[in-house]
């Protein structure tokens, strides 16, 4: 199955950790949905843009049989179809999106004598990421015997299916309400965008490049601050030697005061009132801070 309409299908979680961070992301890219009534494909608005809702297991399928031209998943899921899927083409991560982190990680029961990698020699190991698992055991040199797992990995040791799991850690709650300790990192994660590997016809790649555009519009302006402020011109100096700033700051001079000047720069760090203090020190005043939602270079 192809997507041959000229709309373009991104493939999201539909419910799980990436789900609702996933949908925020699109909206702060401007996209408007309407929701159908199953609740199971979002139709866009605004833009020739709908959305998915999917297991995120079934992202990279859907991606390569191309009944959607993006995702947005896991790097752990995208990368296990990748090393399982041998020479075939895969799909390509587009953009890290920084939501969604946690990490595919060994643990062990936590009164287990495991101690160091060696140890996991000849042990049976439970997962639902046998590719994955398997490049690590082998890129450290370990022989242990993969047990896949399709859910509730972390009850396989208590069960003596297993003598140590390999699973997604996030928080780590999980782990410790299985009385599992976490042991040695497999791989790190966190949600990505994902392109299908069939080559998209030329106005869909457009929107691709033009969402893409967005979204990395959006990512920019996480975080970052607007900074403005009045001081005297002799103050500048100092003031841009303090400045968290990511730019040279923006100066502007003001109508009848020549000896003031106006001061806008972007911060990537929060701006605290120590920050502010400081900056009134050295002569500033009028101090703002504005969050920027969205920034288009
Ligand atoms: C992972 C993993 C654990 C849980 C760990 O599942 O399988 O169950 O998250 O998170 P914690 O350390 O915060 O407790 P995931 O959300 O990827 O769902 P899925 O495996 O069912 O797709
Ligand atoms: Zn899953």
């Amino acid at each position: 199955m192809s997507n041959a309409t000229d709309r373009l299908r991104v493939a999201v979680q539909k419910s799980g950790r990436l789900a609702e961070p996933s949908l925020a992301l699109l909206r702060r890219a401007g996209l408007v949905f309407r929701s159908s009534r199953d609740h199971l494909f979002l139709y866009g608005e605004n833009l020739p843009i709908d959305v998915l809702l999917v297991r995120d297991d079934d992202i990279p399928g859907l991606l390569v049989e191309g009944s959607c031209e993006l995702g947005i998943v896991g790097r752990n899921v995208l990368t296990e179809q990748r090393y399982g899927n041998g020479a075939a083409p895969s799909p390509a991560e587009l953009i890290a999106l920084g939501f969604g982190a946690c990490r595919l990680a060994i643990a062990v029961p936590q009164t287990s004598a495991i101690a160091t990698l060696r140890d996991l020699d000849g042990l049976r190991i439970a997962t639902s990421y046998p590719a994955l698992l398997a490049g690590w055991l082998d890129a450290e040199d370990l022989r242990a015997e993969i047990v896949v797992l399709n859910g509730s990995v972390e009850i396989a040791p208590r069960l003596g299916k297993a003598d140590a799991i390999c699973d997604l850690v996030s928080s780590g709650a999980t782990l410790a309400a299985n009385q599992l300790r976490e042991f040695a990192t497999v791989f790190e994660s966190e949600a990505v965008l994902a392109a299908s590997p069939r080559k998209a016809p030329a106005a869909k790649a457009l929107l691709i490049e033009r969402l893409c555009a967005r979204i990395g519009g959006a990512q920019s302006g996480d975080g970052v601050r607007l900074l403005m402020l009045q001081a005297p011109r002799t103050a500048l100096a100092d003031i841009t030697r303090v400045l968290p700033a990511r730019d040279p700051p923006s100066v502007m001079s003001l109508d009848g005061r020549p000896d003031d000047i106006a001061v806008q720069a972007l911060c990537s760090v929060a701006l605290d009132w120590q920050h502010l203090e400081e900056l009134k020190r050295l002569g500033a005043h009028g101090l703002m801070v504005l969050n920027v939602e969205r920034m288009l270079a």
